[in-house]
């Protein structure tokens, strides 16, 4: 396993890859409504990233047919868009996207609620996205990678969530996937120690049931096994000495 350390200048490549998909998030966000089916929302991101002269980076990613992941409810995470799926109110709807600007890449998911969601849904949502803060607590030089894996983890179940295993987030730069692999369960062994320069894309998937996910016969989405909602929330994040930096915040959350 190799793990990439960024120069000043690819770090400055990266942010600003950050800062295009932080702002894609918000323009897709606001756009996204009760009535639209997933393949609108698709074909409405394709050309915001677009717009912003990037290239989406999951379009023909592995055969993957779509430059957003659109996963609705018990999808957990990889929907594929169609204009079947027409979303509706109550749903909740993970868009997971990524950007490739000047040859690097960023990557990023949030979980939307469709107007009014059951109580259970905007928890799972709220603790899904605090989990990812709980384990950046840990994302500075000196620490060790899984010390994130089981903040993530610890947090997520104790309330009973399911954290799913078959899934991880990974590596970030000049590719989309690169090393390290980082679970979001409990790990036993403490994992690559941290260093300055590093980027990251921390991915917590979240059920509010059990962890098992199955994949659909299309051979990408993944739902999950028992039927209950699941949330995603991703950021591609920079370790350095201090705070790490997250490079894919929306201006809201900032
Ligand atoms: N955030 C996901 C990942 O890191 C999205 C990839 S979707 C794919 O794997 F289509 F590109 F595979
Ligand atoms: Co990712």
């Amino acid at each position: 396993m190799s793990v990439s350390i960024k120069s000043a200048r690819e770090i400055e490549l990266m942010r600003a890859a950050g800062k295009i998909l932080a702002k894609v998030h918000e323009t897709l966000g606001k756009e996204l409504k009760a009535g639209m089916s997933t393949w609108e929302v698709d074909k409405t991101g394709d050309e915001i990233i677009r717009s912003f002269g990037c290239i989406p980076s999951f379009k023909n990613y592995n055969g993957y047919p779509a430059s957003v992941c659109v996963s609705v409810n018990d999808e957990v995470v990889h929907g594929i868009p169609t204009k079947k799926r027409i979303i509706r109110p109550g749903d909740i709807v993970s868009l997971d996207i990524g950007v490739i600007y000047k040859g690097y890449h960023s990557d990023a998911a949030r979980t939307h609620g469709i107007e009014e969601v059951s109580p259970e849904a905007a928890l799972l949502m709220e603790r899904t996205r605090q989990s990812f803060f709980e384990g950046i607590q840990y994302a500075k030089e000196g620490r060790h990678l899984h010390d994130i894996s089981n903040a993530i983890a610890t947090y997520a179940e104790s309330f009973g969530y399911g954290v799913v295993r078959d899934l991880v987030g990974h590596g970030i730069g000049t590719r989309l996937h690169e090393d390290p692999q980082i679970p979001n369960y409990r790990q036993r062994s403490r994992g690559i120690r941290l260093r300055a320069g590093m980027t990251l894309a921390i991915e917590p998937m979240i059920n509010a049931g059990r962890y098992d996910v199955e994949w659909l016969n299309d051979n990408w989405t993944v739902m999950t096994e028992d039927g209950s909602l699941s949330a995603h929330y991703e950021n591609t994040v920079l370790i350095t000495s201090g705070e790490p930096e997250i490079l894919t915040l929306t201006a809201d959350e900032r």
